[in-house]
């Protein structure tokens, strides 16, 4: 028996009980893994099932292109149908996107264009703005448009949904996934709820998306959206794949937990899974006390891990987040916990008051003194009290006058250990200077707050 090309191998993927990770949860738990899909995740169904509907409604003609805004996993389904069925592709993606997804895409021919993340649907520079663009450009293009495209959602209630019905025998209680675009679970939900209207559905979203707050309030709320690191799951604006009809209930996950929880996956179930895997799990455990004995629930493993050696899977990329909780905190992470902040300095040649003045605005202790760029010394309130105890009138002296030795010199890699060992009541900062010549200080507040995230 063969299959005739690669997508009639897309679909009828297993479901596999997990045993550890779910540790603390009552109820069985199955994850239904659809890293077995050829593009390694569950967007092959939808992708397919767009293109299929876009040809028979004669939107997509030969030779045409395929455009999308996709974060990767779409992106494959739809390349590699594009592959088998003869079609070019153009994707637009975001640069919070991994390396490996946009890679991978590039390999099976299609040609992808990077947009900055942190900016509003709406602004031109964004992937669902340069999409939109290449459409009205491109001669005999059809965008795929998967968050309203409700082939997407239609592919997983007519595969996903009835799959699962029939590998439990019915006896599915709960169904969890993250939700994107919506079209996963909104579509398996779907079919299971109108089998059983008993199904608990239960999206997993992410802290800086808008869903949970609009499934609660009716409210869409733009001071819920903010940058996060978790991919695929989470959005700014309400997709129409998204039913919220048919979702009971909407978890948020951190990053951190989501990060770790997608290792474990791999180090404690053998499974290489993708991040959003991670997202619901860590979800699922957080829920675990509405779970009893003999609830069967099943959780959607959206895709596979390879995508994300460069992040989750990668001890510095944790690390440099401070997600890796026993490891030692470096400069690095001490930096990246705290917001950016420019360096201020002064310089020695301007006078006392001018420090206090800038201190006092800026609401900071100290100052790094600088002479031509370099630094040369440090002022700090203590300096400036000690000199105007001993002469009220130093306020008008030169900062050269008063500045005591310059703070310590650390690298991005000093230790915590190595850095709290140079602060003293004298030096109450260090400075890094990066290869570039740009600096920072890190003052003690900062080494604080590092240690108590
Ligand atoms: C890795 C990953 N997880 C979860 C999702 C969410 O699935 P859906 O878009 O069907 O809601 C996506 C969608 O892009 C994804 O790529």
């Amino acid at each position: 028996m063969w299959y005739n090309n690669i997508l009639e191998t897309i679909g009828n993927t297993p479901l596999v009980k997990l045993n550890k990770v779910t540790d603390g949860i009552k109820a069985t738990v199955l994850a239904k893994i659809e890293t077995s899909n050829p593009g390694n995740s569950i967007k092959d169904r939808m992708a397919l099932k767009m293109i299929e509907d876009a040809e028979k409604a004669g939107l997509l003609k030969p030779g045409g292109t395929i455009i999308e805004g996709t974060s990767g996993n779409t992106g494959m389904g739809l390349a590699i149908a594009a592959v088998i069925k003869g079609y070019k592709c153009i994707f637009t993606t975001t640069d919070k996107q991994s390396k490996e997804k946009v890679d991978a895409l590039r390999a099976f021919g299609a040609e992808v264009i990077v947009c900055p993340t942190n900016v509003d649907p709406e602004d031109p520079r964004s992937y669902y703005s340069v999409s939109s663009r290449l459409q009205r450009e491109v001669p005999n293009s059809w965008k795929a448009n998967q968050y309203d495209n409700l082939s997407n959602s239609m592919a997983n209630y007519e595969q996903t949904g009835p799959e699962i019905w029939q590998q439990t025998n019915g006896k599915v209680t709960h169904l969890v996934a993250g939700v994107g675009t919506g079209g996963t679970l909104s579509g398996a939900g779907k079919y299971l709820k109108e089998q059983n209207p008993n199904i608990k559905i239960w999206g997993i979203d992410t802290y800086g998306s808008v869903f949970k707050k609009y499934k609660e309030t009716g409210i869409f709320d733009k001071n819920e959206i903010y940058p996060y690191i978790t991919e695929g799951i989470g959005e700014d604006f309400l997709p129409q794949n998204v039913d919220f009809s048919v979702i009971d209930h909407f978890e948020k996950v951190t990053d951190k937990d989501a990060a770790l929880m997608t290792r474990e996956i791999a180090r404690k179930e053998g499974i290489f899974a993708g991040n959003s895997c991670g997202s619901v799990v860590a979800g699922l455990l957080q829920m675990k006390d509405q779970l009893k004995e003999g609830d069967l629930v099943v959780v959607i493993f959206h895709d596979h891990g390879t995508r994300y050696l460069g992040k989750m899977y990668n001890d510095d990329w944790l690390r440099e987040r401070g997600f890796l909780k026993d490891e030692k905190l470096t400069a690095r992470s001490i930096l990246h916990n705290r917001d950016n902040q420019e360096i201020v300095t002064i310089d020695s040649d301007k006078s006392v008051l001018e420090a206090i003045n800038t201190i006092k605005s800026l609401n900071i202790s100290q100052l790094p003194v600088t002479q031509q760029g370099m630094v040369v010394g440090k002022i700090t309130e203590t300096d400036i009290l000690n000199s105007l105890l001993e002469n009220p009138a130093a306020k008008s002296y030169k900062i050269s006058q008063v500045m005591t030795k310059p703070f310590p010199f650390v690298d991005i890699n000093t230790s915590i250990e190595k850095i709290s060992s140079l602060i003293s009541k004298d030096n109450t900062a260090v400075l890094l200077e990066y290869e570039n010549g740009k600096m920072e200080i890190i003052t003690q507040f900062d080494i604080i707050s590092a240690m108590s995230v």
